[in-house]
């Protein structure tokens, strides 16, 4: 299975980044394949500009193509996910997720704002028509501490993020390609499922 961290946060020094990180590690050590990209490794007029047809655009817009799978990180930016992986989810085909499994991943400084993944991103991961979008996992600042040994997550949102990629590893490998029959409704994940009436 292929799988891509894509990593949406414009900062040098990354809380988002740095967890992402921590994540491909973990997949690779389940003997996923993953490949990372980082929006701000990406030239930053073409994303402005909206130029897809740069080298640098096109090779990473290729490798969300390749992927089966994606986790995509960002940081609350102003109760939502940041400008900058907007600037780069713009610049994928209508259709740039068909398929895919995605799981957002999401730090912020306020648990006020853990809703914002449900509500900001997961609208446009399903309008570019990904196949499943997992529930998001929100991990406060608090949480999360660099150390000279690496990144330091908190039991708590530790076991969170262990789960969610169960689940995402599960989910990837239930809906991996090709589709089987025809082309089921886009399954998204909701923090607050709807009552099943009758
Ligand atoms: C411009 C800016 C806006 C932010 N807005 C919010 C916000 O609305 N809500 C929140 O909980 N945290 C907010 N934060 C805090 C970041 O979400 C948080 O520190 C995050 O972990 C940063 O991730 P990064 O290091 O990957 O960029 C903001 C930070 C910045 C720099």
């Amino acid at each position: 299975m292929s799988i891509l961290t894509l990593a949406g946060s414009p900062a040098a020094s990354s809380r988002s980044r740095a967890l992402l990180e921590w994540i491909g590690a973990r997949l690779g050590r389940s003997g996923e394949r993953v490949d990372s990209l980082a929006v701000r490794d990406l030239p930053a007029e073409d994303l402005l500009f909206a130029r897809a047809d740069t080298q640098a655009l096109q090779a990473a817009l290729a490798k969300v193509e390749r992927a089966q799978a994606l986790v995509i990180s960002t940081p609350v930016y102003k109760a939502a996910y940041s400008g900058a992986l907007k600037t780069f989810l713009d610049l994928l085909p209508q259709k740039g997720l068909a398929g895919k499994v995605v799981l957002p991943v999401v730090t912020g400084g306020s648990v006020a704002h853990t809703l914002a993944v449900e509500y900001a991103l997961k609208p446009v991961l399903a309008a570019l028509d990904a196949r499943v979008v997992l529930n998001g996992v929100f991990i406060a600042d608090s949480q999360l501490e660099y150390t000279p040994d690496g990144l330091r997550i908190a039991g708590e949102a530790e076991s969170r993020l262990h789960e969610a990629l169960d689940r995402f590893e599960d989910a990837a490998l239930r809906f991996r390609w090709p589709l089987a029959g025809p082309r089921s409704a886009v399954a998204v994940e909701s923090a607050f499922p709807l009552p099943v009436s009758g």
